[in-house]
């Protein structure tokens, strides 16, 4: 009764922001995402008598097998977030005992890359597969939904769309292409001096206080129709428009909801602003951004080294990470413990 899964987190191009239902996390809005190939969380569970409670131990990047006998330092809330959802796959089994559970991200924990979509796909696939619970693909992703809504769209392949849903049952993600249907890359510029982050769930809770937020659902239809052409024609300039057009949406939504949110700083900002001169020079890049500071930049493969001198460029000292579309979440034998 041990599994492990491999989760690949992923960048909103529809942006989820806001919820129908707290509770079982149905969002305002579809979404769009694409997975990323390198940050990526690895989840060892495993169920057994011998256990006497539910144990989750969260291992820091780079430093697996010292660490191994020590506890990474995980907020109540977390685990408690954690064991809810254990819950939910115990029930899904209808069984009863305990489990042990280790997860590790390959990028560091601290840096505010969400690893909130990884961590649940990863907890779901294991979960359910330590305890032969046979459910599809798009049942998986229901379930890890309901653990944070954004890891639904790290099970499903490559690009990926999240219907809204009226219900639990009709709100669901599913693979709209696979990885190699499109080489892009997210070069992902890890923003320093980043200011604490509120988290997603508790800023989301605020959506309807911004006078914006009725024209973003009205907005965000037509702008999904657009995204979904764009990846049908491989149409990087549309894309572009369309992630540049909702990532500012959602931040004005965020910025003038009480309290207002402030995710962008000014390095942030900074970057924003030299994308477009970068464009203008002839370089075809665009800019997405989650909840935090850092800054994913998308762009062919062709592009990828000139982009990086940019950044290079821009800020010698600022690491990012390289992502391809990738593949959604996994098993593997390559277990944690
Ligand atoms: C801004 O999935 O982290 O990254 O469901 O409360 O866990 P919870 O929220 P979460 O929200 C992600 C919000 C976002 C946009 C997106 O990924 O679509």
């Amino acid at each position: 009764m041990k599994a492990t899964a491999i989760a690949p987190a992923n960048i909103a191009f529809i942006k989820y922001w806001g919820k129908k239902d707290p509770e079982l996390r149905l969002p305002l809005n579809d979404s769009i995402s694409m997975n990323l190939s390198n940050c990526l969380t690895t989840t060892t569970v495993e169920f057994s008598d011998k256990y006497q409670e539910d144990y989750f131990e969260l291992l820091p990047y780079n430093h697996r097998k010292k660490l191994l006998e020590h506890n990474f330092a995980v907020n109540n809330e977390e685990k408690k977030r954690v064991i809810k959802h254990l819950n939910r796959i115990r029930k899904s089994a209808k069984l009863k005992c305990f489990a042990k559970i280790v997860s590790q991200n390959n990028f560091p924990a601290s840096v505010g890359i969400a690893s909130s979509a990884s961590g649940f796909a990863a907890l779901t696939v294991a979960g359910c597969a330590a305890l032969n619970v046979d459910i599809s693909e798009k049942e998986l992703t229901i379930l890890a939904r309901i653990g944070s809504g954004s890891a639904c769209r790290s099970i499903p392949d490559g690009f990926v769309e999240w219907k809204f849903g009226e219900s639990s049952e009709t709100s669901f993600a599913y693979s709209l292409y696979p990885n190699n249907y499109w080489n892009l890359r997210d070069l992902v510029v890890l923003v320093a001096n980043q200011a604490k982050k509120v988290a997603t769930s508790e800023g989301m809770g605020n959506v309807w206080s911004s006078p914006l937020m009725k024209k973003r659902i009205e907005n965000v239809n037509n702008r999904i129709k657009k995204i979904k052409k764009a990846l049908k024609d491989k149409d990087l300039s549309m894309l572009g428009e369309m992630i540049e057009e909702e990532t500012d949406e959602m931040h004005e939504v965020m910025q003038t909801q009480k309290p207002s949110l402030i995710y962008r700083t000014k390095e942030t900002l900074k970057i924003m602003q030299d994308v477009q001169s970068w464009r203008k020079e002839g370089l075809e890049v665009y800019y997405t951004i989650d909840a935090g500071p850092n800054v994913h930049l998308i762009c062919q493969e062709k592009d990828e080294e000139k982009v990086i001198v940019k950044i290079k460029e821009f800020n010698s000292g600022l690491k990012f990470i390289v992502n391809k579309p990738a593949r959604g979440a996994t098993l593997t034998d390559q277990h944690l413990f």
